[in-house]
C-alpha cells in the first residue's frame, strides 16, 4: 500500500449567511496517493486547490457540510477536475441555496467509502453543526469539517444546527475512535481524539438522560 499523502490548503475568504458576513480561513484537504486523491471541501478559491492536486486524478470532491465556506467553489473545482462533487442529502437545502446553478453529482452516506488510490475514506454522518455534516476516516486520521475543532465543537446557532445533536454525534461516532486518531478540522490547527475527549465528556454529561 502506498503512503498516504495529505496536503492541507489554507484559504481565506468570507461568506454571507442569512445577512451576516463571516470572515474565515478554511482548511481544504487533498488526501491520497501519488496517483489519485479525494478533495475534502471546496472553499473560496479553486486555484490553490488545483495546485495541490498537482495533476493527480481526483476521485471525488467530498463536502463536509453545506455551509457556503465549504462549497463556494464546488462548481469551479468540479468543472476543473471533472470529479464528482458529493454532499450528504440532509445538507442539500444549503447546496441549493449556495450552488443553485449546479446539482451535486452524488450523495455521501454513512458507512460509504471513497477511494484515494489504494486507500479508502469512510463516511461518518455526524449531524449537529448542520443536519448533513459528515466526517471522513482513513487509517488513524479523521477529517472532521466543522464538527470537532481543537478546543471545542462547531457552532450550532445556524439554521438547523443543534447542540445536543452535535454532542451526541461526537460522543457516539468520534470519541469511539482510538485516542491517537489525528483530527484534521475544517478550520484551525489539527489535534487528536484523545486530547479533545475530556472536554466532550463534560459536554456529554450535560445531555438529557446522561447519568
Ligand atoms: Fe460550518
Amino acid at each position: 500500500m502506498s503512503h498516504l499523502h495529505i496536503n492541507r490548503v489554507e484559504i481565506a475568504g468570507f461568506f454571507v449567511l442569512y445577512g451576516q458576513r463571516v470572515d474565515c480561513i478554511n482548511n481544504v484537504w487533498v488526501v491520497g496517493t501519488e496517483d489519485e486523491v479525494v478533495v475534502i471541501d471546496a472553499s473560496h478559491d479553486a486555484a490553490p486547490i488545483i495546485e495541490a492536486i498537482a495533476g493527480r486524478t481526483v476521485s471525488a470532491i467530498a463536502i463536509t457540510h453545506g455551509h457556503p465556506d465549504h462549497l463556494n467553489v464546488a462548481d469551479a473545482l468540479g468543472d476543473a477536475t471533472g470529479a464528482p462533487v458529493l454532499i450528504h442529502p440532509d445538507d442539500r437545502f444549503f447546496w441549493d441555496e449556495f450552488q443553485p446553478d449546479r446539482v451535486p453529482d452524488g450523495a455521501l452516506r454513512d458507512g460509504g467509502t471513497l477511494s484515494a488510490g489504494t486507500h479508502r475514506l469512510t463516511v461518518i454522518h455526524t449531524p449537529g453543526h448542520s443536519p448533513g455534516s459528515v466526517c471522513f476516516r482513513v487509517d488513524d486520521i479523521v477529517f472532521t469539517g466543522d464538527t470537532i475543532f481543537q478546543g471545542g465543537p462547531g457552532a450550532t446557532d445556524r439554521p438547523r444546527g443543534d447542540f445536543p445533536t452535535i454532542i451526541s454525534s461526537i460522543r457516539d461516532r468520534l470519541l469511539v475512535l482510538p485516542s491517537q486518531t489525528v483530527v484534521h478540522p475544517g478550520h484551525g490547527p489539527s489535534t487528536q481524539i484523545g486530547v479533545e475527549e475530556p472536554l466532550y465528556r463534560q459536554f456529554a454529561d450535560l445531555l438529557p438522560g446522561s447519568a
